[in-house]
């Protein structure tokens, strides 16, 4: 009699650990999933469109705000990012983050003093992106940009 007791106890301890390993797989496999999922597809850069290049003034870096869209897990995420357009003279175009190198900030451009400033610690830079005085350690960073048909497309 007191045989069967046991036998009935491992068994029902045998069943309940199974039940739990089960349950704790599942929740592995949708937690894990859910953290692995979006780092894995919603970081991909594509080529944005950016505005036609007969509006762009030669040598003027001109501020173009591209709207990106990028799939953040279960949600869309909409940003917006300014880009400077630099038009050279032979009709080519290159395209320059408007994220100061220093820590971040945004910057600007000075059309009377010809040079791009950062609001935050007076960091300099020429029209075409090179850092040329204050705490920027290096250029802007260049993006990839391409003329299709006279539009201006930019990777982001
Ligand atoms: S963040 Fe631009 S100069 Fe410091």
């Amino acid at each position: 009699m007191r045989e069967h007791a046991f036998d009935r106890r491992g068994w029902l301890r045998a069943t309940i650990g199974v039940i739990a390993t089960a349950i704790a797989s599942v929740l592995g496999l949708v937690v894990g999933g859910a953290v692995v999922s979006p780092g894995l597809a919603g970081r991909r850069e594509a080529w944005r469109p950016a505005g036609r290049l007969s509006d762009i003034a030669p040598g003027v870096p001109t501020p173009i705000t591209i709207r990106v869209t990028r799939q953040d897990g279960y949600y869309e995420a909409v940003d917006q990012q300014v880009v400077f357009l630099v038009k050279s003279q032979s009709g080519g175009v290159r395209a320059l983050s408007s994220t100061c190198t220093h820590l971040g900030c945004h910057v600007s451009y000075d059309a009377d003093k010809k040079v791009i400033k950062c609001p935050c610690h007076g960091g300099t830079f020429s029209p075409d992106g090179r850092n040329i005085a204050g705490p920027p350690p290096r250029p802007l960073a260049e993006l990839s940009a391409r003329v299709e048909a006279g539009r201006v497309f930019v990777q982001l």
